[in-house]
């Protein structure tokens, strides 16, 4: 018996080592520049060499704008053929990339559209050009930020009040920041924003959501989250502030809001939630947070309306097909969460805490009267 254990331990070992050294000359193949060589170093900072080969040859075949072509090729448009007019979609980080060709789309398409951005000079231009392009009058314009809780809740708790129709919630905003800062309330941006900022306004928008007989949650997260395995234990970052790393930092949050989308979904049965990523896109984002990424790409990127097109049907076709509540999803297909063999699952007690810690979190911003009890305080949340 002993002996073939380890025969067959030997075996699955072997295994391994070809498909590590598979995947290696895979990868090598991609680069033909000595200078791509160097790039190596940085692809393998911030996660496990392993994951991140797997990734970034997934990534070369799928996330590109050739990857969207072959998907597209198995698109049915029918999935679209629904009757919008009557919906009122909300759109965080409009003004421009993704946000912008959703919020673009859905308006041509007749339904009322609520653009959320921070800048006003660039919200009023996007908005602008959104009912230009669209015709459709009932495109509208709220300015918010969202790395600021206290605000993000008087939004919500506003909207709310004003009983003004929401079916869709889309959370598309996000940063990439690549300086460790915490901010006026002791939050790292990137989290603030991307994750926090997402917990909040959609937990505080469940009151209109749910006067919605087919209410929606989607949830813009990024290929990068499949490098990251959830981390609940530091939010902040602060043991990584020294050797900060703002791509670490995004991948993490946006593992963070895939969890958040799958157990809102298990929480209200009600509300239709979903997660995807858009592949990479030529955005001004990507250009800005990750210029050598994007100057590598080139042509690759898949234009923004490509990045788009998944987000778009998930906030029209998810109505038709009744796909199931809590899925993630690339190019119209729901994909696993993990990339094969990436042990970058998380446990249900780590999964618990993030959702608790960002309870907890929130708590600290609302209304003194909406305050918890001593007893509900946990300890600190980070
Ligand atoms: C949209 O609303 C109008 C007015 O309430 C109603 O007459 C119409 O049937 C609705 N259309 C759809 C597709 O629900
Ligand atoms: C808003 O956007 C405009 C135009 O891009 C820019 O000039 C301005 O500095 C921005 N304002 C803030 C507060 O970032
Ligand atoms: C859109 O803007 C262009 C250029 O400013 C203008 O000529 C056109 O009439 C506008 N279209 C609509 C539908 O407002």
């Amino acid at each position: 018996m002993q002996h073939s254990n380890k025969c067959g331990y030997w075996h699955t070992a072997a295994i391994l080592v070809t498909l590590v050294v598979s995947l290696v000359a895979i990868f090598l193949g991609l680069f033909t520049q000595p200078e791509d060589i160097m790039s190596l170093k940085a692809l393998f900072a911030g996660g496990t060499v392993y994951r991140n080969i797997v990734w970034y040859t997934k990534g070369m075949k799928e996330f590109t704008r050739g990857g969207y072509e072959t998907a597209a090729r198995n698109f049915n448009d029918e999935d679209l053929d629904v009757d919008i007019s009557n919906l009122s979609y909300m759109i965080t980080g409009s003004n421009s990339g993704l946000g912008k060709c959703t919020a673009l789309e859905l308006a041509k398409r007749g339904a009322t559209v609520h653009m959320v951005c921070r800048n006003e000079t660039r919200g009023l231009k996007a908005k602008d050009e959104v009912i230009n392009e669209s015709g459709n009058e009932k495109v509208h314009l709220h300015l918010l930020d969202l790395s600021k809780p206290r605000d993000i809740v008087k939004f919500a708790r506003d909207f709310v009040s004003s009983e003004k129709q929401l079916d869709v919630l889309v959370n598309n905003a996000g940063c990439m920041i690549h300086e460790y800062k915490l901010d006026e309330n002791e939050l790292e941006t990137n989290f603030a924003t991307n994750t926090l900022g997402t917990y909040i306004l959609t937990t505080e928008l469940l009151p209109s959501l749910s006067r919605s007989s087919s209410a929606q949650v989607v949830t813009v997260s990024s290929g990068g989250m499949y490098t990251e395995k959830l981390d609940p234990y530091d939010l902040n970052l602060a043991a990584r502030q020294d050797k900060f790393d703002g791509t670490f930092a995004y991948g993490q949050n946006k593992r963070q809001q895939v969890v958040m989308s799958r157990l809102w979904a298990v929480k209200y049965p009600n509300i239709h939630f979903s997660s995807m990523h858009p592949g990479w896109a030529a955005t001004v984002a990507v250009q800005t947070s990750m210029p050598d990424f994007s100057a590598k790409m080139g042509d690759k990127l898949r234009t923004p309306e490509q990045g788009a097109d998944t987000i778009t049907w998930l906030c029209i076709a998810a109505r038709n097909l009744k796909l199931p509540s809590g899925l993630f999803f690339q190019d119209r297909t729901a994909v696993s969460e993990h990339l094969p063999l990436a042990r970058s699952h998380s446990s249900d007690v780590e999964e618990a805490t993030l959702m608790e810690r960002l309870e907890q979190l929130k708590s600290k911003f609302l209304p003194s009267e909406d305050q918890p009890t001593e007893q509900l305080k946990l300890k600190s949340a980070f």
